[in-house]
């Protein structure tokens, strides 16, 4: 059911030195910082030939990034996303399996304008796992 590897999501404690750092020492094609309000997430996106790396910084007050951060003072991945051609079929088979899906199960649309779901990380080896639908 799961199809590439849409991106892997990394915490950061300071996105300036985060971005200057993939730019430089890793040499990596690094976009500007995007604020997404609804996720309570600044997000820089760096593209990679085969896949996507986001930078995560907290944005306000309730930022899900912040507790993380607390816990991981140094950064560290916070999820991976997986491609789904249908997310409510991946829903429903992911339930049907036992699985939880945050935030009540309806797909919310994501940081490129795709509808995501989020799975519990208890439920998959400590991993939070994003779907996207592609
Ligand atoms: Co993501």
């Amino acid at each position: 059911m799961i199809g590439r590897l849409n991106h892997v999501a990394i915490a950061v404690p300071d996105l300036d030195a985060a971005a200057a750092q993939y730019r430089g020492a890793l040499g990596a094609e690094v976009g500007p910082p995007h604020d997404e309000p609804d996720h309570g997430v600044t997000v820089i996106f760096i593209e990679l030939p085969n896949t996507k790396i986001e930078l995560l910084y907290p944005l306000g007050a309730d930022s899900p990034i912040r507790g993380f951060l607390e816990k991981n003072p140094s950064g560290g991945i916070h999820h991976v996303c997986y491609e789904v051609a249908d997310i409510v079929a991946a829903r429903d088979r992911l339930l049907a399996e036992g699985a939880r899906v945050l935030g009540g199960g309806e797909p919310k649309i994501g940081a490129h304008g795709k509808p995501v779901l989020f799975l519990h990380p208890k439920d998959f080896n400590g991993c939070l796992i994003e779907l996207e639908e592609v």
